[in-house]
């Protein structure tokens, strides 16, 4: 067994329990809070496709990648680099993954901490029938006192976990939660496919409008896939260092890209129902998005009132365990990183970065009515959690996922990555088809978005 300082390094429990974690942070708000949001703001229809076409040709592979560094050293990303690429510059490309992880972090919890609340909520009876849930919405993310005391237990209970030892907890939980929350959408879904005039919800997210497509949505979409895949500040690097040697990397890449995708997908189909049918609009967009239009399809699940009681909670609650599963592997990034490298004791190193999460989460937590600049801030004009969403939850991310292509195409070798999925007697199905896309496709397709940014922050309007 590896041996990293004194301790031997611990291994999933078995290739399913590992499926199930990686999957378990794959699946978060990114599926059901971020997607939909991000497909109303990018032309609905046009943008799933652009995003389906991100996940096969340039998720998929990267997420591959980062398990076959992580199992190669069995570090933390910034020991990964180093160990693979001594004395270079690498291992800051692991430090923007642990800045990255602590600051999406941060924001992350913000939102969580309304998925908390919500489960009170729905539980009260709060969403009858022809309730303004906008409003509703408004003063609960616009009250301080709620904002940052949501936000403070979200964070205490990611941290406990963390500390705790995430495959005693967590790891046996989300077996049996996951499956459960995926019935819940399923339920909703059908619900909202039935609505009276769900009909245009569906043709707008599902018939694209090819003519909507252009950088700014690939862009999107990209940063989109990379943030619910979980890619690019190397989580998939610290969950990949803890598999043991005779597993599949490929089918597990399959299995969790798969899954991911389907609850996003399932996501969509019952958020653009529910906005056209309660005539909300896509100009609702922004933070608040799902959660106004998810709970206003409560009043409406037979037999009411209980339905709405029964669905609202659980799925609340569901969506909150999603949540945690997602926002312990953006801490368990640093922990690993101040554990291995700097020999600080998981509690002290989860304590420690939680505690910053958390003062950094308070001006997102604020930005939502309680403190008006924050709301709106000056020059950039949206809301802070918006603002650092866009930088660090997508261009970070695509920016991690561009120099984890390069690394792993160009610096340690497809053919040295290779050896390491192909290890005892695996086989390496889409061998040329990945070689291929992580050296050229990915890297291209990165720096063409990436570029493009910059071109419309400078001159106003992209290339593409
Ligand atoms: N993928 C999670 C979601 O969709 C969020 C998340 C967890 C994440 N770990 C990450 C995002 C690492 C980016 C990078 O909710």
């Amino acid at each position: 067994m590896e041996m990293n300082g004194s301790q031997p390094r611990e291994n999933w429990g078995s290739k399913l329990a590992f499926i199930m974690a990686a999957a378990g942070s794959a699946i978060g708000l990114g599926n059901i809070w971020a997607f939909p949001t991000n497909a109303a703001a990018n032309g609905g229809g046009a943008f799933l496709v652009v995003y389906l076409i991100c996940v096969v040709l340039i998720g998929a592979p990267v997420m591959l990648a980062e398990f076959a560094i992580g199992r190669a050293t069995q570090r933390n990303p910034v020991g990964a680099f180093k160990a693979l690429a001594p004395k270079s510059g690498w291992k800051y490309l692991g430090g923007l993954g642990v800045v990255a992880g602590v600051v999406i972090l941060s924001f992350y919890a913000v939102i969580a901490g309304w998925t908390v609340s919500y489960i009170f909520k729905c539980l009260a009876g709060t969403f009858k029938p022809g309730v303004d849930t906008a409003a509703i919405f408004e003063q609960m993310s616009g009250d301080p006192l709620n904002a940052i005391g949501y936000l403070a237990a979200f964070m205490a209970l990611s941290v406990y976990v963390v500390v705790g030892g995430v495959r005693q907890g967590i790891e046996r939980w989300t077996k049996v939660l996951m499956p459960i929350l995926l019935v819940l959408l399923v339920l909703l879904g059908i619900r909202a496919v039935t609505l009276s005039g769900a009909g245009a919800g569906l043709a707008f997210y599902l018939k694209p409008d090819f003519s909507l497509i252009n950088g700014k949505v690939i862009l999107s979409a990209a940063g989109q896939a990379f943030f619910s895949l979980s890619l690019g500040m190397g989580t998939m690097i610290t969950y990949g260092s803890y598999i043991a040697k005779k597993d599949d990397l490929v089918s597990s890449t399959l299995w969790v890209s798969t899954l991911d995708t389907a609850i996003a997908i399932l996501a969509g189909l019952i958020i653009f129902p529910t906005l056209f049918h309660a005539g909300l609009g896509l100009q609702e967009g922004g933070p608040g998005m799902v959660f106004v239009v998810l709970t206003s399809l409560l009043g409406e699940m037979p037999p009411a009132p209980l339905g709405g009681i029964i669905f609202g909670t659980g799925f609340f609650l569901l969506l909150g365990i999603a949540a945690i599963t997602s926002s312990v592997s953006l801490l368990e990034v640093g922990v690993a990183y101040i554990v291995d490298e700097r020999k600080i004791s998981r509690k002290k190193a989860g304590l420690f970065l939680g505690g910053l999460a958390f003062l950094l989460g308070i001006p997102s937590a604020l930005g939502n009515g309680a403190v008006s600049w924050l709301t709106n801030l000056p020059v950039i004009g949206t809301d802070f959690l918006s603002f650092l969403f866009e930088v660090f939850g997508q261009y970070a991310l695509a920016i991690g996922a561009l120099f984890i292509s390069i690394f792993v195409g160009w610096k340690w070798g497809v053919t040295n990555a290779a050896a390491e999925v192909e290890l005892e007697g695996n086989a390496f199905r889409f061998h040329q088809i990945w070689s291929f896309l992580i050296k050229f496709v990915c890297p291209t397709v990165l720096i063409v978005i990436l570029l493009n940014k910059v071109w419309t922050l400078i001159f106003g309007r992209g290339l593409i």
